[in-house]
């Protein structure tokens, strides 16, 4: 079987926000996004500890994403200076069911709280609804991830369930929110 990324992502070459530019993840992009993953004020909130994420598993990682029909990674560009800040992505895309998972990072610090997070968010939830024919976006998010769940919420994302003391961190039991976005009118 061929695996081919859907049309509208191989010719995509670039999402424009009102403060951000999302393009395609590249090889380049892979030593800076290991930095991140690596740092514990940022991995406290990702779905997996990435502490001890070698080169090689995240070039395992960017190979798999490259090759697979159902994820797509963006990364995340300041719109004035391309500062490439983080990275967004769609995971687990069922094209059936047409729903997906959302996953994103800004990994440079000093840019989180300046809106950047959610016009990212805009931007991707946009290409998905619209260019992708996706029309159910979820995710997760542990509870105490307030800054991250603000930005959901200001992008339209809604609780749908919350798994009670589901996720251990620094010796306390957190819940775990799942989080959905369904496209108007679907
Ligand atoms: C989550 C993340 C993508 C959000 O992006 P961001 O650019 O920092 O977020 P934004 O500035 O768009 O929005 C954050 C909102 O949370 C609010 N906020 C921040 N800290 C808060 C707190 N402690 N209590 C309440 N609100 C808070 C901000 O004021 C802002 O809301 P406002 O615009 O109404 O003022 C980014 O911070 C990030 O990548 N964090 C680390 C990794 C992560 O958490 N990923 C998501 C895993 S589910």
């Amino acid at each position: 079987m061929i695996i081919r990324k859907h049309p509208a992502y191989l010719s995509v070459e670039a999402i424009v926000g009102d403060r951000t530019v999302l393009r395609k993840l590249e090889e380049g992009d892979l030593q800076r996004t290991l930095k991140w993953l690596r740092d514990p004020s940022v991995n406290k909130f990702l779905s997996q500890d990435f502490s001890s994420f070698t080169q090689e598993q995240e070039f395992q990682w960017f190979n798999f994403m490259k090759n697979s029909c159902r994820d797509i990674v963006f990364a995340i560009e300041t719109k004035d200076e391309h500062i490439h800040i983080g990275n967004c992505g769609l995971h687990k895309i069922n094209w059936i069911q047409k729903s997906c998972e959302l996953g994103i990072v800004i990994g440079e610090k000093n840019f989180w709280n300046k809106g950047y997070g959610s016009d990212a968010i805009r931007s991707v939830v946009s290409f998905a609804f619209n260019r992708l024919g996706i029309s159910r976006i979820r995710l997760n998010v542990y509870q105490y991830n307030v800054r991250a769940i603000r930005a959901y919420e200001k992008c339209g994302f809604k609780k749908i369930k919350t798994l009670k003391n589901d996720h251990l961190y620094e010796g306390k039991y957190w819940d775990t929110f799942v989080m959905e976005l369904v496209k108007p009118g679907a």
